[in-house]
C-alpha cells in the first residue's frame, strides 16, 4: 500500500481520526477509503485478549490463553535464545487470534525492589534488559505482526504513576533508563512503541519532543509508531507535534476534533497529522497485508513450551551440601500453598486468563513419596497454630522439607508499589518452624522481585522461581529431582535489606517529583562501588555442576575507539550431569576522569555442557562497551587509558581478567578563559607545554624564598604551594605573578592557549 499517497487523498478529520483509537483495542478505520482496523493485545508474557467488555487492568475477562514466565524470571534466564522463543511462541498466537500487536517487552530498569511492576520488567542492568527485549521483539515481528515497547521511559515505579516526573539527570538518563530502548530499537526495529504515563523531568513523556521524536527518530532511526499507554494523554495537541502518533485508549472523538481546530487556526501545521497518520498507516498495512488467521494456536503445545522456559529461569541461590537435587525415594514434604496454587504471574494489564496450569503438586503426582501440608493460606495470610503444628509434624517425618514461600498476589500489583521487601510474616515464620523441625529444608521463592530472608542461614537451599507462568509446578518438580540442572542467575541484587538499596532515601520522591539522586549508581553499580555485602549479587546463581574458566584472550592487547575487541574464554563442565552455564562479561574503566562504576556487564552468553565438554564463549566489543555518556559533547565518549574485561560466573564471582590499553583521538573540545585553572590546562599536552614556564616562574615567586624562617617552610610546602597553585585561575598571575606578568601578555597567553 501506498501510505503517503493514502492520507493525502484524507480530509483533515479523517487523518486526526486515525490518531486516537476506536475503542480500547483497535485502531479506527476509514470506510470511505477501505482502510482497516487492527487490533492489539497485553502483553507482555502472553496474550489478553478482551473480546466485549474491556478495560486496560484485567478487570473484566480475555480470551484463554498461555501465560508464559513474566518477565522478572525471562530475564533469570541470560538466554537471549529464549526469548526469541517466547516471542515466536507469541508472534503465532497473535497471528492466530487476528491481533497485529501485542503490548511488550516492559523494559523499565528495575531501580528499586518496591517498584509494583518489577515481576514483569527484567533487570537492573539496561544491557540485559535491552538484548532480552531485542532477541523477544525479533522473535514476535518474524510472524509479521509487531510488539509495543513499553514504557518509555524512566518508568520505574507505580506510585503517582500519572502524574509524577522521573528527574533524571543527563547521564542516567542515557547509560541506565534509555539505553534499553536504545538496543531494542536499533537492533530489533520495533513495530511501535508505548510512551508512559510520567513526565520526563517536567514534560509528560507523551508530549515530550526530545524523547519522542528528537532521540527516538533522530537519533535511533525508529520508524513505527508511537501509541501512549492507556489514558496517558495530557495536551493532545502537543503530543501531536511532539512525536506521539496514537492515542489509546479512545478519547470519544473529543481530541480527534482538538487536533482538527489547532491545524484549522493555525496552531499546529498539518505536516504532524500527516505524519501520525502515515506512521499508523504503514503499521495497519504492514500486518493486514501478512495476515495469517488460520495459523494454529496449540495451547496444549504451549503449555508444555511455556514449563520447559519457566526450567531455563530457575535460579538456585543456595545449596549447603548438595541438599539439592533431591531423592525420589526420600519422603519429601512439600509445604506451603503455594505449592498447590503457585503464584506464577502479577496482577494488572498483564494478567493472563490461563487454559489451564501446573501447580508443584499436581507436577509431583508420580512421586510417591511427597506429602504436603498447607503451612499457610494464601488468603488470610495470617499465622496459624494448627496449619504450623502440620507443618512441623510433617517435616520431622520427612528426609527433607520444601517450602514453597513467596509474595501474595496483594504484595505486588500493577498500580502501587511495595512498601517493604518482607514476605508475609506468617511465612517467614513458617519456614522458621519448619527449618527447626528438620535441618534438611530447602525454600522455593514465587516472587517478581527481591524479598528479604531472615532465615537464610538456617536452610540448606533455596530456589527461587520468580512468576514462572501456568507450568511453573512443573519446572520446580523438574528442577528440585535433578531432571532439569538450573541454570538461571539473578538479573538484579539482592539487597540484605530494603535500606541498602541506592534509591531508598529518595523513591517514590515528594509529592510529584521523583529525583533519581543516586544517578548511574543503580543496582550492582551502587553494592559494588560501596564494596557493600549483598544477599545474593547480581548474576549468582548456582548449578548441579561445576564450571572451570580458563584461557581467557583478546584478538588484540591494544586498541583505539574505532575498533573492536574479541574476546574469548574457554568454559568447562567439572562435574557429572549435563549443565547450563551464563557467562558473563563486566568492562571496568581503570582510568577514568569520571565517576564511573566498578564494572559494568558488557556481555553474557549460555553455554550448555555436557560433564567433560569444554566451549568457548565469544563476545565482540565494540566502543560502546567501553563507554560513558558524556555530557559535554553529548555524545558516548571513550577515555584513552587500561580497561579490564572480566569474565564471571556472577558479579562477584569473577573467574579471570585481562587488561586491554584503549587509545581515544576525540578530543573533547575545550575553551579556555581567564577563569580555567592551570590543572585543567595541564590536561591537554600542548597547552601545558605553553603555560608550564608562567607556572614555574609562578611557584618560584610565592614558595618559600631562601632565608625565610623554618616555620614559614613548615607552614607552607613545596607541595601544598604546588597544590594551591594547580587549583588557581590563570587570571591570578595578574596579581600573585610579582609584577613580572602584565594583562597583555596573560591575553596572549590565552589565545595562544586556545589555539594550542
Ligand atoms: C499499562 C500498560 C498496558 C495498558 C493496556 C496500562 O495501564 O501500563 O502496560 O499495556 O494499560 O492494558
Amino acid at each position: 500500500m501506498d501510505v503517503k499517497k493514502l492520507v493525502a487523498q484524507m480530509t483533515l478529520e479523517e487523518k486526526a481520526s486515525l490518531c486516537s483509537g476506536l475503542d480500547f483495542w483497535h485502531t479506527k478505520p476509514i470506510e470511505r477509503l477501505n482502510v482497516p482496523s487492527i487490533m492489539m493485545s497485553d502483553g507482555p508474557h502472553g496474550l489478553r485478549k478482551q473480546d466485549e467488555r474491556a478495560d486496560h487492568l484485567a478487570v473484566n475477562e480475555s480470551i484463554e490463553a498461555v501465560c508464559f514466565p513474566a518477565g522478572s524470571a525471562m530475564a533469570a534466564s541470560f538466554d537471549t535464545e529464549l526469548f526469541h522463543t517466547l516471542g515466536d511462541a507469541l508472534g503465532a498466537s497473535c497471528q492466530a487470534e487476528k491481533l497485529a500487536l501485542v503490548l511488550g517487552p516492559a523494559i523499565n530498569i528495575k531501580r528499586s525492589p518496591l517498584c509494583g511492576r518489577n515481576f514483569e520488567y527484567l533487570s537492573e542492568d539496561p544491557y540485559l534488559a535491552g538484548q532480552a527485549a531485542a532477541a523477544y521483539i525479533k522473535g514476535v515481528q518474524a510472524h509479521n505482526v509487531g510488539v509495543s515497547v513499553k514504557h518509555y521511559a524512566a518508568n520505574s515505579q507505580e506510585h503517582r504513576r500519572m502524574s509524577s516526573s522521573s528527574e533524571i539527570d543527563e547521564r542516567t538518563m542515557r547509560e541506565i533508563y534509555l539505553a534499553a530502548f536504545e538496543t531494542a530499537v536499533k537492533e530489533a526495529k520495533p513495530w511501535t512503541i508505548m510512551c508512559s504515563y510520567n513526565r520526563i523531568n517536567g514534560t509528560y513523556a507523551s508530549e515530550n519532543k526530545r524523547y519522542l521524536t528528537d532521540i527516538l527518530r533522530g537519533e535511533w532511526g525508529f520508524d513505527g509508531f508511537v501509541v501512549s499507554d492507556w489514558g496517558a494523554v495530557s495536551d493532545r495537541v502537543k503530543g501531536v507535534e511532539a512525536g506521539l502518533d496514537l492515542e489509546m485508549p479512545a478519547s470519544r472523538g473529543v481530541n480527534d476534533a482538538k487536533i482538527v481546530k489547532a491545524v484549522s487556526e493555525g496552531r499546529l501545521d498539518e505536516k504532524y497529522v500527516d505524519l501520525a497518520a502515515e506512521n499508523i498507516l504503514n503499521i495497519v498495512y504492514k500486518y493486514v497485508e501478512n495476515a495469517k488467521p488460520d495459523t494454529v494456536w496449540d495451547k496444549e503445545q504451549q503449555h508444555e513450551l511455556s514449563a520447559k522456559i519457566a526450567e531455563e529461569c530457575m535460579v538456585l541461590l543456595k545449596n549447603e551440601g548438595g541438599i539439592l537435587p533431591l531423592t525420589k525415594s526420600d519422603e519429601i514434604a512439600f509445604i506451603g500453598e503455594f505449592a498447590k496454587c503457585p503464584r506464577f504471574q502479577g496482577g494488572g494489564s498483564s494478567h493472563i486468563r490461563c487454559f489451564k496450569t501446573t501447580s508443584a503438586l499436581e507436577a509431583a503426582e508420580g512421586y510417591p513419596n511427597v506429602r504436603y501440608a498447607k503451612g499457610f493460606d494464601i488468603e488470610t495470610d495470617t499465622t496459624s497454630e494448627t496449619l504450623l503444628k502440620e507443618a512441623e509434624e510433617l517435616a520431622k517425618k520427612s528426609h527433607v522439607a520444601v517450602v514453597f514461600a513467596g509474595l501474595p498476589d496483594s504484595y505486588e500489583s500493577e498500580g502501587y508499589d511495595r512498601v517493604h521487601m518482607r514476605l508475609p510474616e506468617c511465612q517467614n515464620e513458617l519456614i522458621r518452624r519448619v527449618a527447626a523441625a528438620n535441618p534438611n529444608t530447602v525454600v522455593v521463592l514465587h516472587n517478581g522481585s527481591p524479598v528479604e530472608m531472615p532465615w537464610v542461614d538456617g536452610v540448606k537451599g533455596i530456589l527461587e522461581a520468580y512468576l514462572g507462568g501456568q507450568a511453573v509446578g512443573k519446572a520446580i518438580v523438574r528442577a528440585l529431582f535433578g531432571e532439569a540442572n538450573p541454570s538461571g542467575k539473578l538479573p538484579e541484587t539482592f539487597p540484605l535489606r530494603l535500606e541498602d538499596n541506592p534509591s531508598h532515601l529518595f523513591f517514590g520522591g515528594e509529592k510529584d517529583i521523583a529525583e533519581y539522586r543516586e544517578g548511574v549508581f543503580v543496582g550492582y553499580r551502587y553494592y559494588d562501588k560501596k564494596k557493600m555485602q549483598v544477599l545474593f549479587p547480581f548474576g549468582h546463581g548456582l548449578s548441579y555442576t561445576s564450571f572451570a574458566y580458563s584461557n581467557l584472550r583478546f584478538s588484540k592487547k591494544e586498541m583505539t575507539e574505532h575498533e573492536t575487541l574479541i574476546v574469548s574464554v574457554d568454559v568447562t563442565n567439572t562435574g557429572k550431569v549435563f549443565g547450563k552455564e551464563a557467562v558473563q562479561l563486566y568492562v571496568a574503566d581503570k582510568e577514568s576522569t569520571v565517576f564511573r562504576p566498578e564494572k559494568e556487564l558488557k556481555g553474557f552468553q549460555k553455554l550448555a555442557l555436557s560433564p567433560g565438554e569444554t566451549k568457548t564463549a565469544t563476545f565482540t566489543l565494540d566502543s560502546r562497551a567501553f563507554a560513558y555518556w558524556n555530557t559535554q559533547i553529548h555524545d558516548w565518549h571513550v577515555e584513552s587509558g587500561a580497561f579490564d574485561v572480566l569474565i564471571g560466573t556472577s558479579s562477584r564471582d569473577i573467574r579471570c581478567v585481562e587488561t586491554v590499553d584503549m587509545s581515544s583521538d576525540v578530543q573533547l573540545p575545550v575553551t579556555y578563559t581567564m577563569d580555567s585553572i592551570f590543572l585543567d590546562i595541564f590536561g591537554n599536552p600542548r597547552a601545558k607545554a605553553a603555560i608550564k614556564p608562567m607556572f614555574d616562574a609562578i611557584l618560584g615567586i610565592l614558595g618559600p624564598q631562601e632565608g625565610e624562617s623554618s616555620t614559614a617552610l613548615e607552614a607552607i610546602s613545596p607541595e601544598m604551594m604546588e597544590a594551591m597553585l594547580r587549583y588557581m585561575p590563570l587570571r591570578c598571575g595578574l596579581s600573585f605573578g610579582g609584577g613580572r606578568i602584565s594583562e597583555d601578555q596573560l591575553n596572549a597567553l590565552l589565545e595562544q592557549l586556545n589555539r594550542a
